[in-house]
């Protein structure tokens, strides 16, 4: 069996989880990573078994068949453009950017370079969502309701706009993906929000009313002024059907029996997201639900969330420019 020589670009939080879960495949080999913070690239490359390298060049010498993004939100784009000039698939972490500007252009260099992606938006691979999925399938959906209520995460760019984005774009991004994923394409959306919160310029409360192109409409509110997390998830509504949905469960409810909560490992998800990408870079699979193309659409309809608070209007979500 041909081995898999993986390296990271970021030595963060979710760099460390994809790791442990890559060990648990046994052709995959975490080789080499690159972190500007030193100490925490040699931590890593200590944890997993890889060669620190002082930056992407050195990384992207190293021998790698692919590559891990794993860079806070401010930190993309030329890592993505010199992964792709290397020809290397990547997996490339959620949010795509702070805004469309980089994203759009990574979009167009992936595609011209025809590299494999994937990005982090592992609530796809979840079995709830798919029996979720499947539920839907043949009934319009009616309601989407959304929610994001947590803490600030423990890292130190979260709570800064210009670092992170902001919680739509950070966080609900991830609801907002299923919500396209289970109501299809949102073509408006009007936010407001409430004052920062926990000393940055984050918004600390976002409300918004989403208009989707098939005729439901939905809502998301997001806060990040808890210790602690309430519910991240999606609740959508069919004639006769009540669909709740989060990263660690699913309760469906048509009126005839009480609903039962049927629980699910999130790390099943995460597993999987890592089992289809490493699968298309040896080329023996193309189970990747969220390439780069299909990440961008769910990120136009966040960033459209978080320009809608910033002007104080209704916004149209961008439609794709290659049709
Ligand atoms: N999909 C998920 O469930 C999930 C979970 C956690 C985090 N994330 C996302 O992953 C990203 C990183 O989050 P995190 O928690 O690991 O953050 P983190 O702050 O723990 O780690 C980010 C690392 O990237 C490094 N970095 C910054 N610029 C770099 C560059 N140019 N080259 C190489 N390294 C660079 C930083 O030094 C830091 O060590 C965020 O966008 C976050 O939203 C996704």
């Amino acid at each position: 069996m041909r081995d898999c020589r993986i390296g990271f670009v970021g030595a963060g939080g979710v760099a460390d989880r994809h790791a442990r879960m890559l060990s648990g495949f046994p052709e995959v080999r975490v080789v080499a990573v690159t972190d500007p913070d030193e100490p925490r690239r040699a931590a890593f490359a200590r944890t997993h078994g890889a060669r620190p390298v002082a930056d992407l060049a050195a990384l992207l010498d190293s021998g790698v068949d692919a590559a891990y993004v794993c860079v806070p939100p401010f930190g993309h784009g030329q890592i993505e453009e010199a992964v792709a000039a290397a020809g290397l698939p990547m997996f490339v972490e959620k949010p795509l950017g702070l805004d469309l500007t980089v994203p759009e252009q990574v979009a167009r260099t992936v595609a011209d370079a025809g590299v494999p992606t994937a990005v982090g938006h592992h609530w796809r691979y979840a079995a709830s969502v798919r029996r979720a999925r499947e539920l839907l399938a043949d009934r319009p959906v009616r309601l989407v309701v959304g929610a994001w209520l947590d803490k600030v995460p423990p890292v130190p760019w979260w709570s800064h706009r210009d670092r992170s984005g902001g919680q739509a774009v950070e966080q609900a991004v991830h609801v907002l993906d299923l919500a396209r994923l289970l109501a299809g394409e949102v073509t408006e959306v009007h936010a407001v929000a409430g004052a920062p919160a926990n000393g940055g310029d984050v918004d600390g409360a976002t409300a918004a009313a989403l208009r989707f192109a098939d005729g439901a409409v939905g809502t998301l509110a997001a806060t990040c002024v808890l210790g602690w997390k309430q519910r991240a998830g999606l609740e959508v509504f069919a004639d006769g059907l009540a669909v709740t949905v989060t990263e660690d469960g699913m309760a469906v409810r048509t009126g005839v029996d009480e609903p039962v909560w049927e629980a699910v490992d999130p790390d099943d998800a995460k597993r999987a997201a890592d089992r289809a990408f490493v699968d298309a870079v040896l080329g023996r699979g193309d189970d990747v639900l969220v390439p780069y193309a299909e990440a961008l659409r769910t990120h136009r309809l966040a960033c459209a969330l978080a320009r809608s608070v910033v002007d104080g209007r209704p916004v149209r979500v961008a439609e794709d420019r290659d049709g």
